[in-house]
């Protein structure tokens, strides 16, 4: 099977969060069988990184309303039946962020990603799939149903994270240049706005979402981010499927970014890599129990939550917590100031480091995803493999991945609400779980067993593509 993948993000050409490690897992495992293209914006620093990137065809121009920009296909293959093409269009993509500086999303957001999902549909027609990811691309569908090469690809649409939602002003829709007439509420529309997300909802041959239980949960009005009507109307369409972990990414063996190698048999390599973290974060090694995060900074994720009850916890000075995230300025203040106010047991580090997320997974004794919802989630998957503890609010795929350990063969302290005494209960039991030396032993290797690689999701999603 032909199969192209579009998305803003792909490991490690780019990557802000999950999507990028999603796209690129996916894609290795189906390459295993399958000729598969993946379409994404040629970024700043990418050129730099991938010195040897050819082009591609000739530059096209492509209009967006009554402007034409130009772009050109660059391109580049990772592996034989893998072809990575990158767009470019430097004053699109060549800029500092991916989708945004100094917390505020570029304005012209709109123009950036209609002129990519122009460029994608360009090439759909010659492949027997076209999978989109978010809503960045969502408009894909729409292009190809209504505009020309109609109905020559399957469109299979996933949702990785339906709060963002790319809403925007409706006299956008011209950017499309498709006909006036199909902005409505039943298409593009939505609450007066111009939709992307709801744009693929409706468009879309089939929809995906990134766990079981958050395919359950956006159908609510809850977790529906105002789209659960039209979820509804689609649901017969609506598959969750749990995202995979590459672990040819996520290992603790021939590891650079790791200090000692470690493995299940023999663990002493992560007191090694606990130690050398302790050292980059500047805080004492005491033999306490180490708590870590490494989370963009969003509302979503619930991280002022979680201030509040490490603020109850850590003047008892039984645990230390480090921290790595960026995003939202208010979170990233109010981490600094639990640091500047407990130094010897709290570090954080603003910013991103691909590298450092290694070594906190690997350092860390337990990981906190204490997220208010989590579509799928992956560090809770990269701990368990890294023999750490994963400590995480039931919801989405946190839910459908970590089961407590008060179950047989759990993996993980799972709280059921969404609330900070919740929250402070399951630290307390993990710190409680840290003096028993067996225990945790049984824990981590339990976890580390764990196999939640690729092949099986691939599978789940070649199903759909061939429905
Ligand atoms: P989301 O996609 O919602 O951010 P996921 O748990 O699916 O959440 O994926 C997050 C990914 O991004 C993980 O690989 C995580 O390690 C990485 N990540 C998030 N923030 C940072 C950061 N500041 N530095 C390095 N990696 C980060
Ligand atoms: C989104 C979600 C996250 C998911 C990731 C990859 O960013 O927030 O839960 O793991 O996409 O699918």
């Amino acid at each position: 099977m032909r199969i192209l993948q579009a998305a803003s993000e792909f490991f490690p050409y780019s990557k802000t969060g999950g999507l990028a490690d999603m796209v690129a897992g996916l894609s290795g495992a189906l390459a295993k069988n399958h000729e598969v293209t993946v379409a994404t914006p040629l970024y700043r620093g990418i050129r730099e990184q991938f010195p040897d990137l050819e082009t591609i065809g000739d530059e096209f121009d492509l209009p967006l309303g009554n402007a034409e920009f130009t772009g050109r296909w660059w391109c580049h293959q990772p592996s034989p039946n893998l072809t990575v093409l990158l767009l470019e269009n430097d004053a699109f993509y060549n800029r500092p962020g991916l989708y945004m500086e100094h917390g505020e999303g570029y304005l012209d957001n709109p123009e950036r990603f209609i002129f990519f999902s122009k460029a994608v549909a360009r090439l759909s027609p010659d492949f027997d799939v076209t999978h989109l990811h978010d809503w960045q691309t969502a408009i894909v569908a729409m292009l190809l149903k209504e505009g020309t090469g109609k109905g020559t690809t399957r469109m299979i649409f996933s949702i990785h994270n339906l709060a963002y939602q790319g809403s925007c002003d409706p006299d956008r829709f011209a950017l499309t240049n498709l006909s006036p007439k199909l902005f409505h509420s039943r298409g593009p529309k939505h609450f007066g706005n111009l939709n992307f997300m709801k744009t693929g909802l409706h468009y879309a041959d089939a929809i995906t979402t990134v766990s079981p239980q958050y395919a359950r949960e956006i159908l609510t009005e809850e977790f529906g981010e105002g789209l659960s009507g039209e979820l509804l109307k689609r649901q017969d369409r609506l598959t969750g499927i749990l995202n995979g972990v590459d672990y040819a990414e996520w290992r603790t063996q021939g590891n650079p970014h790791l200090a000692a190698e470690y493995d299940v048999d023999n663990l002493s390599g992560k007191a090694t890599c606990k130690k050398h973290l302790m050292k980059i974060f500047g805080l004492p090694d005491e033999g306490l129990p180490l708590l870590a995060v490494v989370s963009r900074l969003a509302e979503q994720k619930g991280i002022g939550q979680m201030v509040e009850a490490l603020t109850e916890l850590l003047p008892d000075n039984r645990f230390q917590f480090v921290l790595l995230g960026s995003g939202d300025e208010a979170l990233e203040e109010m981490l600094l100031q639990l640091r500047a106010k407990f130094p010897n047991r709290v570090g954080v580090e603003i910013g991103y480091d691909q590298s450092l997320s290694h070594k906190i997974e690997a350092g860390a004794d337990f990981f906190l995803m204490p997220s208010r919802f989590e579509p799928c989630g992956l560090n809770q998957l990269y701990s368990l493999r890294y023999g750490t503890i994963p400590i995480v609010h039931a919801v989405g795929g946190l839910k459908d991945s970590i089961t407590d350990f008060s179950q047989a063969k759990g993996n993980g302290i799972r709280y059921d609400r969404f609330e900070v005494p919740q929250l402070m209960v399951a630290v307390q039991r993990a710190l409680k779980m840290f003096c028993d030396d067996q225990g945790m032993g049984v824990a981590r290797e339990r976890g580390m067993r764990q196999d939640f690689s690729w092949p099986k999701a691939a599978d789940q999603y070649l199903q759909i593509y061939r429905a």
